[in-house]
């Protein structure tokens, strides 16, 4: 959570870092801020809102042209949402800015401590204590490399922060939060939460390590705190089209992103075997599989046992990453751990994969990000290949995990060319699913449902899963509470919710038809408008979305028009697609 950019090179740092930030907004976008420095002084100017509502004249900066600087977009953890909280926050004397993801566990001493020292704060934050013991050692007579080292020395907690020196020199740590360096042309040095941000400048990057502390200095050093030495770092280069990473034509990244699913479908089945092949040897090889994940994640998890139940005949536990820790007492060195992570940062499931790695599991995680925490603490992994995935909601990755998913079972169940085939076939369908007619069709029933309070959902099988997935597009998107249940749980309780008009949305599929259209039948009976979803029409239906039988893949193709319901109820409920309210892409706090 929260964006960090810093620039030092030979143009206007301030618009290089505006830009890089808007592509970080879906790290949070509560407030925002930037620091410049003429060698000399340094300017901030911060706002509340977004980075992307502001024009290059509010960023025009008594040091205009400076071409260093540091930039922050900021998701609250510590203090409200207010300019004074926003980063970059400076030192007492002015003369250090830092930006900060993350969060300093001691704050509190250290803010005690300093306020003893009559330093004096002006925000809420856990980060204005660090350009504070910065500016507390230089007192002391350390240079400001020397003394941010210090400083970073009795940090504790998980953070990366950039420090910015009137002086133009800039430092920056990764310790448990992502960071990554992105070497441009002419000793252009850029440093950001992720690659995204300055994919337009370069794509040569260094994927930081753990207490690596970035120097800059005319160049660049890297200096490792743990083993106290200068360390070298290879240059990867990203393979990522810059245009991407970009809105283009489309008013959303929201839309673009499920309109690209086609495309990442037919990508995920030009995948090498070989590395299918080794995960289902480790899946072999491993007595108790575990999969784990968060939020869309997670149900991509929870159709895959399906998958492994009935094709792999195997039974794979399942478990939020939160939650994984409380189970980590089963963990043997013989255990296997599959990770599910579009970010890959994602702090739960950093932290299940530590629990893992802690009693000697093994871990695969299977990523969206190249060189982020969750793949570099993994013992394997498999990439995505979604592309960059702007918006915060998930919609590509989240199909792109169930296509890799469906390949392994396909592989353990030896089908693995019936599995490429299937997805071939369904790439070329869900440019159908997500063609214009079929948008507009979506949108005549966000028309109907846009005023609604509730929604209900309703699966079975693999339908479940995909219903759950369905409620949290709805529900993180549109505010429109909704909630899914497997079919046969309706009757348990929450049939009590339903009265007349309540709209029920139900998933069918040919295997699944028969159980499903009584619990159709049974909100019917209570008055519910119910929509259905799935292969065939029925008069029970009072609206019905023809979404044709995939069979074991259905969950890859019943998602597409409930994201673009989605999104139609965003718009017509004038809700941010891209940003809904209080969420951030990458949750790097548990
Ligand atoms: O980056 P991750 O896949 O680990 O993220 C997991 C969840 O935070 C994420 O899927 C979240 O639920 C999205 N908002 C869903 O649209």
């Amino acid at each position: 959570m929260c964006g960090i950019v810093a620039y030092k090179g030979d143009k206007d740092a301030s618009k290089v870092i505006r830009d890089g930030l808007k592509t970080l907004e879906y790290r949070g976008y509560d407030s925002w801020g930037i620091a410049t420095t003429d060698d000399s002084v340094i300017d901030v100017i911060k706002n509340i809102g977004k980075v992307s509502e502001t024009y290059d004249s509010n960023l025009k900066i008594s040091n205009n042209g400076s071409n260093k600087g540091i930039g922050h977009t900021r998701w609250a953890t510590h203090g409200g949402v207010t300019k004074e909280n926003a980063h970059p926050h400076l030192s007492q004397n002015g003369k250090i800015a830092v930006v900060h993801n993350g969060i300093i566990e001691n704050f509190q001493e250290q803010r005690t401590f300093l306020k003893k020292q009559n330093f004096s704060f002006l925000s809420d934050t856990d980060t204005e204590t660090i350009p504070n013991t910065i500016e507390y050692h230089m007192g002391r007579g350390y240079d400001f490399v020397e003394a941010a080292k210090r400083s970073f020395e009795h940090m504790d907690g998980q953070y990366a922060v950039v420090a910015l020196n009137h002086d133009g020199k800039i430092v920056a740590i990764r310790r448990e939060a992502p960071l990554v360096l992105g070497i441009g042309l002419n000793n252009e040095i850029f440093i950001a939460s992720d690659v995204t941000a300055f994919l337009e400048h370069t794509k040569n990057v260094i994927f930081l390590e753990e207490n690596d502390m970035v120097i800059v200095d005319g160049s660049f050093e890297i200096f490792n705190l743990y083993e106290n030495c200068v360390v070298e770092r290879p240059i990867s280069r990203i393979d990522w089209d810059n245009e991407a990473a970009k809105k283009g034509d489309f008013d959303h990244f929201f839309m673009k992103e499920i309109l690209e699913q086609a495309d990442v479908i037919n990508r995920i089945a030009n995948i090498e075997q070989s590395i299918i092949t080794d995960t289902v040897f480790d899946i072999k090889a491993a007595k108790g599989v575990y999969i784990v994940a968060c939020g869309t994640a997670a149900y991509a998890c929870m159709s895959g046992l399906y998958l492994f139940s009935k094709l792999a005949k195997m039974h794979i536990n399942f478990c939020v990453a939160s939650e994984f820790e409380h189970f980590k007492h089963f963990l043997t060195e013989d255990s296997l751990i599959i990770a599910i992570s579009q970010s890959g940062e994602t702090a739960d499931t950093l932290s299940a994969i530590r629990a893992a790695k802690s009693k000697g599991s093994k871990v695969i995680s299977i990523t969206n990000m190249v060189g982020s925490s969750i793949m570099r603490e993994s013992d394997k992994s498999i990439l995505q290949k979604a592309g960059p995935e702007i918006c915060v909601l998930s919609t590509k990755s989240y199909t792109s995990q169930l296509a890799i998913i469906a390949l392994i079972v396909y592989e353990m169940d030896g089908h693995f060319d019936e599995g490429i085939a299937s997805l071939r076939e369904l790439s070329r369908y869900i440019y159908y699913l997500t063609s214009k007619n079929s948008r507009d069709f979506i949108k005549s029933l966000s028309e109907k449902l846009k005023d609604v309070e509730h929604i209900y959902l309703l699966g079975r099988n693999l339908q479940y899963p995909t219903a759950l997935e369905a409620a949290l597009k709805i529900k993180e998107v549109s505010y429109i509470h909704a909630e899914a249940y497997a079919g046969g749980e309706l009757k348990h309780g929450n049939i009590a919710l339903i009265s007349e008009g309540t709209p029920c949305i139900i998933f069918t599929s040919d295997q699944t038809e028969k159980a499903i259209l009584s619990n159709a039948m049974e909100v019917k009976a209570r008055g519910a408008f119910v929509i259905g979803l799935g292969p065939k029409d029925n008069e029970i239906f009072d609206f019905f979305i023809k979404v044709r039988d995939a069979g074991d893949l259905n969950p890859i193709v019943q998602i597409i028009p409930m994201q673009i319901l989605a999104y139609q109820l965003a718009l017509l409920r004038n809700c941010d697609p891209d940003k809904p309210r209080n969420l951030a892409k990458s949750v790097t706090v548990k």
